[in-house]
């Protein structure tokens, strides 16, 4: 149990034993402390309270406390209240000692696996079949990998899954450059490659000669009819992209439990529409299939209203065109029919960019009303931008590559590891190389509130100082080495720390707080809760190594700082494994 959740068990049963009659919803909590010079935790559960039952809240804090220290807190903390009622919480010296001392028998670090594992399905990077991944892609690739990976660890049955775009209107023109532009050659050495040039040439015809463009859709037409030299070529297409794609996440360490694209579903199409269409769900306009709003929400929260000059409007979701085409929320509401008679889904999370909004908030709604029992929901991220505050692009103005990115990043973590540790083997510096510049691009990501725009500066991120991926890669080092330089093995299983100093119980404080704020990172789907509990860590270890000598030290004290240390990489290692960033051994 972490120490809050024993404070927190220790205050409920505090509320009780006062026998006060308690308000419906009401439940004392416990925090951590913002800040430690009032002490560890706080609760404020006897103002609150008091507020309330309009009672005096101090005096209710005293009784609070005293029923406290019946309920044995003395063993934990001393207490003490402060202005108008909260009650502080200073966790003892033998109370860390206990703590670090489980911690280093606890292969799960504190954390708790949830009591009830839940279904979840993750939805992410969903790259297009034929266009490269660009950066947009990337933040999609990296949150859902780090959420997946924090919730299988929570314990969770977590099903990964890329619903790639691999059924677009693209493959027209594709289909036509497969047939007319192709070389064969470039197509192997980098498939992602040729398949984006052939793409971008045709598209450039397709504006000038409008009998290219009839062409290429006429291929398209072809290929969903069934063609078979426009199937062949569309399978092949796919495969080689999926080629592609997997050097990309190899070199991300990301992988997935299904590949589930859009063409997945296409047989499950028709049935689909002929059953919203048969229940009532969907209905004929100007001859195509739509979802129009069933009117049960105020019309500023309905998506399929939108205000067009003054008045509500219909903003209907299509669902199959006048042509008779299914298209991408056709694909999308048999995907969660799937998922949740396939995988018995409790949730799903869509990781894709917050400018698809409108289609999810749709999408989740005709869910809901043909029975979706799942929590859905759209996991949003922002842009990232150049230096100069713009998205970022490429000096032609497209979109850069995440291949490019990850190269430069790559590129110049070479270059840091040329100053700091030109010393190394050159195939481990270029391991290092593509440790840092690869992590140095994920915890980037992950360190920033997933709904905010970021400014993506490559010195920045790679540097060793400031709060990134190579500083908590160094810190783990810096752990590590210190083990290097004993002659003796150390049996962490035997040691009984005693936690003394302030450098030690301000260590001892993060360690244990690993167990606290993991699980929080599921509460709103923030994986930049963890990467900055990450940076906080390592500081605070610093501030250790500098106050309090571990070599040097004598007997036990030396004992307990070498737990600290083993127990900070311990951490780091584990924390940085769950954002998907390898921690190399020397640096
Ligand atoms: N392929 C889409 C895109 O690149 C993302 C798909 C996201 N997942 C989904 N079920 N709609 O924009």
């Amino acid at each position: 149990m972490t120490l809050q959740a024993k404070l927190q068990s220790k205050i409920v049963s505090a509320f009780q034993s006062l026998g006060l009659e308690l308000p419906e919803g009401f439940n004392p909590e416990v925090a951590i402390s913002t800040d430690v010079r009032h002490g560890d935790y706080q609760a404020n559960a006897a103002m609150a309270l008091a507020k309330r039952m309009r009672m005096n809240p101090r005096e209710l804090a005293t009784q609070v406390v005293d029923a406290l220290h019946s309920e044995g807190v003395d063993e934990l903390a001393t207490l003490e209240i402060a202005g108008p009622g909260f009650i502080n919480f200073r966790i003892l010296k033998s109370a860390w000692s206990e703590k670090v001392e489980s911690l280093l028998r606890d292969e799960r670090h504190g954390v708790l696996a949830a009591d009830s594992p839940e279904n979840i399905v993750v939805d992410f990077s969903a790259p297009n079949v034929a266009k490269p991944m660009h950066v947009g892609h990337i933040r999609s690739t990296i949150i859902g990998d780090s959420l997946s990976r924090i919730s299988r660890f929570l314990g969770h049955n977590v099903i990964t899954d890329n619903h790639i775009g691999d059924w677009g209107t693209q493959f027209g023109m594709v289909i036509y450059g497969w047939k007319n532009l192709i070389n064969k050659d470039a197509l192997k050495a980098d498939p992602l490659q040729e398949l984006l040039r052939i793409y971008r040439e045709v598209n450039k015809l397709c504006k000038v000669d409008e009998t290219i463009l009839e062409t290429c859709k006429g291929e398209l037409v072809k290929l969903q009819q069934g063609d078979a030299t426009n199937l062949e070529i569309w399978n092949e297409c796919v495969d080689v992209s999926k080629l592609g794609l997997n050097a990309i996440y190899d070199r991300l360490d990301v992988s997935f439990d299904h590949w589930l694209g859009e063409s997945f579903y296409n047989g499950q199409l028709a049935p689909l529409t002929a059953t919203l269409e048969a229940t009532g769900d969907a209905s004929l306009s100007d001859g195509a299939l739509c979802v129009f709003s069933n009117n049960e929400l105020p019309p500023k929260q309905d998506p399929f209203k939108e205000k067009r000059d003054g008045e509500w409007s219909d903003l209907p979701m299509i669902v199959r065109k006048a042509d008779g085409a299914s298209n991408y929320a056709t694909t999308d509401i048999a995907t969660v029919d799937y998922r949740l008679n396939e995988w018995n889904a409790d949730k799903i999370w869509y990781v894709v960019d917050a400018r698809q909004a409108l289609h999810f908030r749709q999408l989740f709604d005709i869910s809901q009303r043909r029975g979706c029992k799942a929590e859905l929901t759209h996991v949003t991220f922002g842009t990232i931008l150049g230096k100069d505050g713009k998205p970022l692009k490429t000096r032609d103005g497209d979109l850069p590559q995440l291949a490019n990115v990850l190269n430069d990043a790559v590129e110049q973590s070479r270059k840091v590891i040329e100053e700091k540790s030109s010393d190394l083997p050159a195939d481990e510096k270029e391991q290092l190389a593509e440790a840092i510049g690869v992590g140095s691009v994920k915890f980037t990501e992950l360190s920033h509130n997933r709904n905010s725009d970021y400014v993506f500066d490559l010195e920045k991120m790679v540097a060793l100082q400031g709060d990134t991926a190579p500083y908590l890669q160094y810190s783990n080092v810096r752990c590590k080495s210190i083990f290097r330089k004993l002659e003796e093995t150390v049996d962490f299983s035997s040691i009984k720390p005693e936690i003394e100093e302030e450098g030690e119980i301000n260590l001892s404080r993060m360690l244990s707080r690993y167990g606290e704020i993991l699980p929080n990172v599921l509460d709103d789907l923030r994986p930049n809760i963890l990467a900055n509990y990450l940076i906080e860590l390592a500081r605070s270890f610093h501030s250790f190594f500098e106050a309090c000598p571990v070599i040097q030290s004598q007997g036990n004290t030396r004992l307990t700082r070498l737990a600290l240390c083993e127990l900070t990489s311990r951490i780091l290692s584990h924390g940085l494994s769950l954002l998907g960033i390898k921690t190399p051994n020397r640096m």
